[in-house]
């Protein structure tokens, strides 16, 4: 079995408390959330409709879009309320030395 690939994706403070940011990483356009001091990351580019989820507002584990305020929970992508029906792609993430990692597989 293949190691994970652990990709720097961010400092940890550049995530601030219970809020997201876009961020480019790889090439790929990236959320990253920050619950009560843990990071989540997702797509960034919302599956309903062409709207980016770090322009939308964050309560909890969920995301509204800013477009049609469909929400999903960040912490493994699923639709938590319409009109979003299919899941955001969620990626791992690990904390280390104050720098967000996350397995882009
Ligand atoms: Fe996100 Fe429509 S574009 S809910």
């Amino acid at each position: 079995m293949s190691e994970i690939q652990w990709t720097d994706a961010a400092s940890f403070d550049e995530v601030p408390a219970d809020d997201v940011i876009g961020k480019i990483v790889d090439g790929r356009d990236l959320a990253l959330y920050n619950v009560e001091g843990e990071v989540f990351a997702t797509d960034n580019l919302c599956t309903h409709g062409h709207a980016r989820l770090c322009e939308g507002f964050l309560e909890g584990h969920e995301i509204e879009c800013p477009l049609h305020q469909g929400k999903f929970d960040v912490r493994n992508g699923a639709p938590t309320c319409a009109p979003v029906t299919e899941a955001i792609r969620s990626y791992p993430v690990k904390i280390e030395a104050g720098r967000v990692y996350l397995a882009l597989g």
